[in-house]
């Protein structure tokens, strides 16, 4: 039995008494509150505008979509990230192309970008993996040369900096993931962070399916008129409230999740047959995402490591099952062989995500290093 969760989402009172309000009010979708959250966003992260959504990947789509990016553009993808990466750009029509990851803390290999880049090639999408910022100073010099686009996938990396520069803020764009077990949630949401107001201009348009007129800016009610080819990807005024919450209590929530990771580090028992990815490199400061441990002895088998995990009660997860390319979908469609990818399979077949979240007591903590320093 599974005594401590890999993630659980951290509710209080503060969230439950303000979505009690927002259901004895009248107003549950286009609202006030989702602009509030933007703002509190925006300020949190340093970023010029930010706009809400339904989730990371729909922000993701929205991206593209606010782009122009179509069937016959290519972009470059990172193959070690969940699939929502590269099918947010497949949806489009446009071509993921996928470039391995890096064998230290499994972001883009910033080396292989460039030798993928053809004329089709109008964007590179990274991933800043498990809250681990990419090398994204370097990325921008190949988009900058070659004129692409860059999306900073910041589905695990609210906190993470570089330079004291919030991620999302280096590319175009920056998209972040409310899913319950992330750094904070709405339930299901997203956000979209830009320092270009024409990308969120155009993305608040598409996400309320491309109408001229928001609902605050109508003079008279359902007075409007569709311009663009839009969706319904807005957040509602639910999860908007329990945003507002969230984002207020994240810097406790970030502060705990690094002395978790301290703690562990200090109790856990180095063995050479495990690597533990680390968060903080000069200047890069990662957003404490999970506790990331590659098994390195070719002769340990990992599935029997996590049973033997969960059974003293250590719950645990993997980042990702397959590399996105070999996911059933993309290997049908593209056949890539499995030796590009061998970095991003090291991280999908042989590391074990152990918890950091709020959720952990001393006996949680004390429990993980025992159990890691017994089964491993
Ligand atoms: C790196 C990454 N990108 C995107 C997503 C998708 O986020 P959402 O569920 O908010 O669409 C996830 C979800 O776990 C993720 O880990």
């Amino acid at each position: 039995m599974i005594k401590v969760p890999f993630g659980r989402p951290d509710i209080t009172n503060r969230e439950i008494k303000s979505v009690i309000k927002v259901l004895k009010k009248p107003i549950l979708a286009h609202g006030p509150l989702s602009n509030k959250f933007e703002k509190l966003f925006a300020k949190f992260t340093g970023s010029k505008f930010a706009t809400s959504v339904s989730s990371c990947t729909a922000g993701m789509h929205l991206f593209y979509l606010a782009n122009n990016i179509k069937k016959g553009d290519e972009v470059i993808v990172t193959s070690q990230s969940h699939v929502s990466t590269a099918h947010s750009i497949s949806i489009t029509g446009a071509k993921p192309v996928f470039v391995d990851c890096n064998s230290y803390n499994g972001t883009i290999d910033v080396k292989k970008i460039q030798g993928n880049i053809t004329k089709k090639t109008k964007a590179i999408s990274l991933v800043h993996h498990l809250g681990n910022p990419s090398d994204v100073i370097n990325i921008l010099k190949i988009a900058k040369k070659f004129n692409l686009l860059v999306l900073e996938d910041c589905a695990t990396a609210l906190g993470a900096r570089i330079n004291k520069k919030h991620v999302g803020n280096f590319g175009n764009a920056g998209v972040f993931s409310f899913y319950p077990i992330k750094h904070m949630t709405t339930g299901e949401g997203g956000m979209v962070i830009s320092n270009d107001k024409k990308i969120i201009d155009k993305i608040n348009k598409l996400k309320a399916f491309g109408v001229n007129r928001s609902y605050l800016n109508r003079r008279i009610p359902g007075e409007y008129d569709a311009n663009l080819l839009g969706l319904n990807y807005r957040m509602n005024e639910i999860s908007a409230t329990i945003g507002i919450e969230q984002i207020k209590r994240f810097p406790k929530f970030l502060a705990i999740r690094k002395k978790n990771y301290n703690y562990l580090i200090s109790k856990i028992t180095k063995k050479k047959n495990f690597d533990i990815v680390k968060f903080n490199n000069n200047n890069f400061h990662g957003s404490y995402y999970c506790l990331c441990i590659i098994i390195n002895d070719k002769k340990l088998d990992r599935l029997e490591i996590i049973k033997q995990l969960n059974k003293k009660g250590v719950g645990t997860s993997i980042y990702y099952p397959k590399p996105i390319p070999e996911m059933s979908y993309y290997k049908n469609k593209y056949g890539y062989s499995s030796s590009k990818f061998r970095n991003a399979e090291k991280f999908s077949y042989r590391s074990i995500a152990l918890p950091l979240g709020t959720h952990l007591k001393k006996k949680d903590l004390d429990l993980i290093a025992n159990s890691i320093n017994k089964v491993i």
